[in-house]
């Protein structure tokens, strides 16, 4: 169970980035954070595993509290951290010791790594690439390696910080399918995306913007209440498609031209 309670975070005393944040997630749940270029979602995830510190209020993970530094180091390996660039997060010259670094970090006894590595790098489809230069990987291949050094540390929530926005579409759905097998695992999933297509199948979604939480609640209840555009969000094709024909359909009998006109639209908006 993540919380956070009362948190206000900012750099400059006179310019608040996140203002009277209050949520609870529970374990094992999908959630999935969007708003605007700028609107605190990396700040928010830096806060929830203690790579930020609220200036006001608390967050903590089940009995720990980021401001504890004694906590840190646990709260660090209970959640991972997957960033945007996966370039960003590789320190060493294979798949290997990648998961290795990890594993040392947090002081797993040297008999049990071996076991940790090949068992991460099976979960994430990597397990041939072991002795392979993590930089000579695809964009996919390499956020997964990513994925595998944080899964080697068996943690209980993992946030991926627009971890599929540097991908193509085979990277993407290969890093999604595996966010949401590892959700089916029980792990607590935290997704940051722009892409409202990826949050459909999460079980909640939180919409930031102002530095404030203006949306808590499911995927389904955002589209129908909320108008993306507000916040610089597309609304996922099926959705639009959905809106259009109701609106095509109620002044129309003939499907066919009311079809033609809806696509025609559709890609207009
Ligand atoms: N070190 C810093 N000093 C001052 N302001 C900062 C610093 N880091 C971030 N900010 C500001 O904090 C605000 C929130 O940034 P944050 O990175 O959390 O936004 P975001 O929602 O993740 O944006 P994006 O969608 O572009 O990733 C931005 O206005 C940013 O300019
Ligand atoms: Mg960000």
């Amino acid at each position: 169970m993540l919380v956070f309670e009362d948190v206000y975070f900012y750099h400059q005393k006179d310019a608040p980035i996140l203002k009277d944040i209050h949520f609870t997630i529970q374990s094992g749940e999908f959630v999935s954070i969007v708003g605007k270029n700028g609107c605190g979602k990396s700040t928010l995830a830096k806060l929830m595993n203690g790579l930020l510190l609220p200036k006001k209020g608390d967050v903590r993970f089940h009995h720990l509290k980021t401001a504890n530094s004694a906590d840190l180091i646990e709260i660090r390996q209970q959640i991972g951290f997957i960033f945007q660039n996966p370039e960003d997060q590789f320190i060493t010259t294979t798949v290997r010791d990648e998961i290795i670094f990890g594993l040392e970090n947090i002081r797993v006894p040297k008999e049990e790594m071996e076991q940790r590595v090949q068992w991460a790098s099976k979960a994430v489809g990597m397990e041939f690439y072991l002795d392979s230069m993590p930089h000579e990987l695809s964009g996919g291949q390499k956020q997964r390696v990513a994925i595998a050094a944080i899964l080697a540390m068996r943690p209980q929530c993992i946030i991926f910080d627009e971890a599929t926005s540097m991908l193509d579409p085979l990277g993407r759905d290969q890093v999604l399918t595996l966010m949401h097998s590892l959700s089916q695992q029980g792990l607590t999933i935290i997704h940051i995306t722009h892409h409202m297509e990826e949050v459909l199948h999460s079980d909640r979604v939180l919409l930031l913007d102002n530095g404030q939480i203006c949306f808590d609640g499911q995927p389904i209840d955002l589209f129908k209440s909320v108008s993306l555009k507000d916040y610089a969000l597309l609304e996922p094709v099926a959705v639009r498609i959905h809106r259009l024909a109701n609106e095509a359909w109620s002044f129309t009998a003939d499907w066919e031209g009311a079809l033609r006109q809806l696509w025609d639209t559709s890609l207009k908006t």
